[in-house]
């Protein structure tokens, strides 16, 4: 790769996220379609990482290339103040999806915002200071957001006040010494019942949660867990944020993943909503706040104090329009499902089986998690270094995987066909025979 411009070019300018610069060494991708990426050689890979958990409707999708391009040559760019069709067609359809509890769409750039603008909102509603945040979670990374994720980038960013954060439930690495996912769940709601009550219910304005915890490895709640939050955010007057960032538009099988009968048995509904990747699968940066009704009314007379220059900016508008259109005539949520239910969650418990370094297996629609393991018995993560080379494998055999601490997260786009997935288990299935081997 050294003689390449792009990764010169990089290397010499570019200044990257999370990361030490100086041992850097960027995998240069030149171009993309469908589930495929390929790089300057024209190597082919299968992006079984959708980059960063937001190409769900797949890479290059037509529709949605040429809705930019026919925005692009009508209206690039427009303040957020005025009205704009493809901002309102874009609000509409992401109201439709959420269902007839909510009102209003705030436009942000991203995630990281759409957390900052809902916990702005939770905050004015209820005159309250306080934000509930998981430490398995990660919500974005400005201001509030970073201190509202739970995973180690909140520690060198603590800047914000009014973040306190809890355990959820994960029975497979229980901080609750529980033996079952109901055990779990009991043992994780009765946590945040004094947790809320020590720090005083009057000074809570929301609990934030996301839908099923991605980053932190894929973490669906128990049965019985969402419903025990809600339950406690309205006995305690608190206001409760799903971030659907990673999780929804279609990643879990269902349009947001508190609507998925597995992560949300009783069917209870959040007071705010964030998303962002999958709603245009970031084919122009975007994201939002999906608005209950009743939230929206108190901005009716009162001023919301927020807003962005590319608020509902026209090209992204004209994105989400074409994405949500193409999912619904393609039927890409349903292929969803059905990936995760027959091919996808199927092959890789078969995986399990097979190799003892896979310590658990967890997931729904087309978002799975490793949990990598050095002893089945023990549970103790395999060390960074064997992920580094499975890794290293899994390209080798032209697949880009998606790895965070011990685990491979699987989580191809949406998209995805049987025989790609069948593929894909079998370069998976390759690549740990080697690793378990050295
Ligand atoms: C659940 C969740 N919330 C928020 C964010 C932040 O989104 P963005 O990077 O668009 O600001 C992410 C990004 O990975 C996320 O996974």
């Amino acid at each position: 790769m050294s003689d390449s411009l792009a990764y010169e070019l990089d290397r010499a300018h570019v200044f990257h996220s999370w990361s030490a610069q100086g041992s850097l060494n960027p995998f240069v991708i030149a171009g993309a379609e469908g589930v495929e990426v390929w790089d300057e050689e024209g190597t082919r890979y299968l992006d079984f990482s959708s980059q960063l958990v937001n190409i769900n409707i797949g890479h290059g999708h037509p529709k949605v290339v040429k809705a930019i391009r026919d925005q692009a040559a009508l209206l690039p760019t427009v303040a957020p103040a005025h009205a704009n069709l493809a901002r309102g067609e874009a609000a509409k359809r992401i109201l439709a999806k959420a269902g007839g509890h909510f009102g209003k769409v705030f436009f942000t750039n991203g995630g990281a915002d759409a957390n900052e603008n809902a916990m702005r909102m939770a905050r004015i509603t209820t005159g309250r200071d306080k934000i509930l945040t998981q430490y398995r979670s990660y919500h974005g990374n400005t201001g509030a957001a970073v201190v509202a994720t739970g995973d180690w980038r909140r520690v060198p960013n603590e800047f914000a006040r009014g973040h306190v954060h809890f355990f959820g439930p994960f029975a497979y690495r229980s901080e609750f010494w529980s033996d079952s996912p109901g055990q779990e769940s009991e043992r994780a709601l009765h946590h945040l019942e004094r947790i809320i009550q020590v720090e005083g219910p009057a000074s809570i304005a929301a609990i934030l949660i996301e839908g099923v915890p991605g980053t932190a490895g894929v973490l669906v709640p128990p049965p019985g867990y969402l419903g025990g939050v809600r339950e406690l955010a309205d006995k305690y007057g608190i206001l409760l944020i799903i971030d659907e960032v990673m999780s929804g538009f279609g990643r879990t099988g269902d349009w947001f993943a508190h609507q998925n009968t597995t992560v949300n048995p009783d069917a209870v509904v959040p007071d705010l909503i964030t998303f962002a990747k999958g709603v245009n699968s970031g084919y122009v940066p975007t994201g939002g706040v999906i608005i209950s009704e009743s939230i929206a009314n108190v901005f009716e007379d009162q001023v919301f104090p927020g807003g962005l220059t590319y608020s509902g900016h026209p090209l992204a508008m004209a994105s989400i329009v074409a994405s949500i259109d193409a999912m619904e005539e393609e039927k890409i949520v349903q292929n969803a499902a059905r990936i995760g239910e027959k091919v996808l969650g199927p092959g890789l418990h078969e995986l399990a089986a097979k190799h003892p370094m896979i310590g658990e297996v967890r997931g729904l629609g087309v978002f799975w998690a490793l949990d990598l393991v050095q002893d089945a018995a023990t549970r103790e993560p395999v060390a960074a270094a064997t992920v580094g080379i499975l890794k290293g494998e899994l390209m080798k055999r032209g697949l880009l995987p998606f790895v965070a601490d011990n685990r491979i997260h699987v989580v191809p786009p949406c998209t995805v066909s049987d025989a790609v997935v069948k593929k894909a288990l079998a370069i998976y299935d390759e690549a740990f025979t080697v690793v378990e081997a050295v």
